[in-house]
Order: structure tokens, then C-alpha cells, then sequence
């Protein structure tokens, strides 16, 4: 293995991913800095091009860029050259440092004496992926109230290997924001199975701790930009998905319904229309104008012999789920909103931005409608997915908790009653009011 793959020597290079890092973490003049795997000084150059704290710290196991670090920062950074997981020097450190900024080894090559000593210092983790280690011990050397802007891989989020971590963090601390983001923006690096995320997280514990889980990056230069999906969740949420196992035994929505992406057109410009005329149908495309209803029409899309052999046979036309075009069911928005808004549908084509739900029992139509709208599916669809896509894969896996017939019967007529678009805005709120109670008993949030 070539020695920069062993101590996973990748540097941070990305001006975009260093910006957003620095910005995060705020140094302040007085403030007491650490970087626990320094490399040769990138994120360091980049918070000190920012500000010059009153102390900063790097170290860095490796001699040459230790080496290196010292003549670069002389004056401005003291450079521990060692391990960050075990040198005593570091152990000094602990909680007394105000903010930590880094990109730890993801998964550095270590001998087995090596893991040894790591398992014995950190009983309850992963050692062989040594980032995790890195953030454990970094919490330990903040002050109460400080701060820690990491780069990892994504796998603490989901991994039962991680639970340990998730909840070393839960316990400890609020995780204030979390960017996820292919592995491909990071140069150099392209994982196949998970992704990168940029942590920031604040030392203290607060009940009502409520996370900013920023997603759907398509670019690099995307990442802070306001073109980003933020959703708000839950930190317990985030760190425990496992939430969902208190229903692991009930029905999922995949069971009760066919869920399913529309039409591709492979051309929207020759397609798609903005009025009706001969030849086009109704077409929903994205979301509706609110909860419940998709309002008044706004897209067309062609419907006559040729425009159908087009979408048949066109490599990039995908006539998919074709069955279901036309039939009464439920739309559901590809990218998520602030808030889920799934709306009822007949009589229309929906194309791939849209996943659309057909209940295998249609009396159920409603009352599914309802419980896709309410407060407890749109927490449940964040915790199984946090990221800014409504796959079908993902709503395949809500799950629908069995209630009594009258119940069932009770929030279909409020459904029917909100897609009708027939009372007024106070009676609209408080049926709303009234089914978000009601799945929020259901499901007991
Ligand atoms: C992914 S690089 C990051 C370098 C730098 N922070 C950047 O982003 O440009 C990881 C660095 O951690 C160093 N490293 C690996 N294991 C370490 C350890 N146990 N203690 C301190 N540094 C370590 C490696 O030598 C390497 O320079």
C-alpha cells in the first residue's frame, strides 16, 4: 500500500469545502484552536487567512509534514508531531480548547498492536475506521460550549457499527448543522458506498436540539449556496433512525400501495406546455399549489400517436409505470419541500418528478392522503431519508399503523374535505389541526 494511502494523506484542497468549513467553526481573535491530523496546513491556511486565533494547535503524525507545518506557521501555530489518538501531549489538552476544525483519517492503516491499543483506549468503538476515533477524542478536548467542524464520511449517520458514536454525540453534544454531499466533491476521492458530510457540532446538551441537515448538492460550488434543501430534524432523529423499529412489525406503505415514478419524456421542450390544446393532457409535474389539492392545472403534455410512440421507443424517453397514467391516486413531489405536501390526483399523467401512491384498496385513498400530509409522516419520511429526495424506495418504507374503521373513516372525510378546496382557510386549519393530532397519538410523538 503506497505510505500516503496508509495514513489516508488527502488533503483538503477544495476552496468551496474550506470555506464553508472555516465559516462554520467562527474563530474569534481569542479563541483556542485544534487540528488533530494537519497534513501539510490546507485548512489551516484557511482559517488563518480568516483570522489569527490566540493559540492554534496542529499535529500531525507524519515527521516530513510536521516538519513542514513548523517552518510554514512559525509564529502562528505550535505543531505537535505524534498519534492525536494517544499522545500524552493531546491528553493535556482536554477541555480546554474552543474550536476544532478538521478532515480526519477515514480509514488509516493501522497495525494490529496498533489496534490493540486503540481498543483498549476506545472499548466501545470502531477502530478500524479511525475517524470515528477522531471525533470521539476531539469532543473530549473541547470546552463546554465549543465547537467542531469535521469532514467525514457519512456512515456514523446509519451504520450499527457507528451506534457507539451516535450515541457518545447524542449524550454530549448538538449537532447544529450537517451538510451531506457525494464523495466526489472532495478531490481525489470517490467512495461507492457512502457519502461525505461536513459536521458542526457545538459541546452541551439540549433536549430540543433541532438539526439542519443540508442536502441535494449537484456541484461542488453549490455547498452553502442557497440552492441547497435544508430540513429540519430531530437530533435524536438523526443519530437513532432506529426509531422506526418501534414499528418494525407494522405494514409499510409499499404493502398498502403501488409506489411509482412517472413519464420521461426525454425532450421536455417539445412535450411539456404551459396550455392546453388539442392533442394534450393534463400533466402534474413537481408539486401542487398546496397540501391536499394540486389547484388549478399548469403543464400539458402531448398525447397523440406519435408523441406516444416517441415516448416508447426515445433512449432517453421512459414510459415507465405506464398503467397507472390517468388513475385516481395520490402525487407525492420528487424533492422535498419545508414540509411534505402530497396531493390527490386523477385524470392526469405525472412525470418522474413526481412519485405517485395508488392505494391497493381504494376506500383507503383518503385516509392515506390525510396521513402523507400530517406532521408525524413528515417526520417519519425525514428520519428515513434525511437527504432532499422523496424516492419511491423511501416512502415505500413509511409505515401505515393499523387504527379502528371509524378513525379510518373520520380522517378520510377531513382528506376529502381539504382536496374539495370548499371551506374557509380557519375550518382548513383546523381539520389539519385535527389530523396531525390524530397520527401524532397514532404514532406516539
Ligand atoms: C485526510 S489527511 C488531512 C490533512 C489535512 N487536514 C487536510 O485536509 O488537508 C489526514 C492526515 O492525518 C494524518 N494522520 C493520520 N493518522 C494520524 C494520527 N493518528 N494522528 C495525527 N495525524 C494523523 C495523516 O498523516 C494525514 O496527513
Amino acid at each position: 500500500m503506497p505510505k500516503l494511502d496508509r495514513r489516508c494523506a488527502y488533503y483538503t484542497e477544495s476552496k468551496e469545502i474550506l470555506g464553508l468549513m472555516v465559516r462554520l467553526l467562527d474563530v474569534k481573535p481569542e479563541d483556542r484552536v485544534f487540528e488533530p491530523s494537519a497534513g501539510e496546513g490546507a485548512i489551516a491556511d484557511a482559517v488563518l487567512s480568516a483570522v489569527l486565533p490566540s493559540e492554534f494547535i496542529l499535529s500531525e503524525i507524519d515527521a516530513r509534514s510536521a516538519a513542514l507545518l513548523s517552518s510554514k506557521f512559525q509564529g502562528r501555530c505550535s505543531v505537535f508531531c505524534g498519534d492525536t489518538l494517544l499522545s500524552s501531549q493531546v491528553d493535556e489538552l482536554k477541555g480546554k480548547i474552543d474550536k476544532i476544525i478538521g478532515n480526519p483519517p477515514y480509514g488509516a492503516w493501522q497495525t494490529q498492536e496498533k489496534r490493540q491499543i486503540l481498543r483498549n483506549k476506545f472499548p466501545d468503538s470502531y477502530v478500524k475506521e479511525s475517524y470515528s476515533l477522531f471525533i470521539e477524542r476531539c469532543i473530549t478536548l473541547l470546552k463546554p460550549g465549543g465547537r467542531l467542524v469535521f469532514i467525514v464520511p457519512d456512515t456514523f449517520l446509519y451504520l450499527n457499527r457507528h451506534r457507539h458514536l451516535r450515541e457518545f454525540l447524542f449524550a454530549r453534544c448538538c449537532i447544529e448543522d450537517v451538510y451531506l454531499f457525494p464523495s466526489k466533491f472532495f478531490p481525489g476521492l470517490k467512495f461507492v458506498y457512502s457519502g461525505l458530510c461536513i459536521i458542526n457540532l457545538k459541546k452541551g446538551r439540549n433536549n430540543e436540539m433541532l438539526c439542519r441537515v443540508h442536502s441535494g448538492f449537484k456541484e461542488v460550488t453549490d455547498l452553502g449556496c442557497s440552492s441547497e434543501s435544508v430540513s429540519q430534524i430531530p437530533q435524536s432523529d438523526l443519530l437513532f433512525p432506529e426509531v422506526l423499529r418501534f414499528y418494525a412489525n407494522a405494514p409499510v406503505l409499499g404493502d398498502e400501495a403501488s409506489v411509482v415514478t412517472g413519464i420521461c419524456t426525454g425532450d421536455n421542450k417539445r412535450f411539456i406546455f404551459s396550455e392546453p390544446d388539442e392533442g394534450r393532457v393534463p400533466l402534474a409535474k413537481g408539486a401542487g399549489s398546496k397540501a391536499y389539492s394540486y389547484g388549478i392545472d399548469r403543464f400539458w403534455i402531448l398525447w397523440d400517436e406519435e408523441a406516444i410512440h416517441h415516448y416508447k421507443t426515445d433512449k432517453k424517453a421512459r414510459f415507465q409505470n405506464r398503467t397507472f397514467y390517468f388513475r385516481e391516486g395520490i402525487g407525492m413531489p420528487m424533492v422535498k419541500s419545508k414540509k411534505v405536501r402530497a396531493f390527490y390526483m386523477k385524470d392526469k399523467v405525472f412525470d418522474q418528478s413526481v412519485v405517485g401512491i395508488f392505494p391497493h384498496q381504494s376506500d383507503r385513498l383518503d385516509y392515506l392522503l390525510a396521513f402523507l400530509n400530517s406532521d408525524a409522516a413528515d417526520r417519519l419520511i425525514r428520519t428515513i431519508n434525511p437527504t432532499a429526495n422523496n424516492s419511491c424506495n423511501y416512502l415505500k418504507r413509511l409505515p401505515i399503523l393499523p387504527c379502528s374503521e371509524n378513525n379510518e373513516h373520520r380522517i378520510g372525510d377531513f382528506a376529502r374535505i381539504l382536496r374539495q378546496e370548499k371551506i374557509s382557510a380557519s375550518e382548513r386549519l383546523s381539520l389539519e389541526a385535527e389530523i396531525n393530532a390524530f397520527f401524532n397519538r397514532l404514532y406516539r410523538f
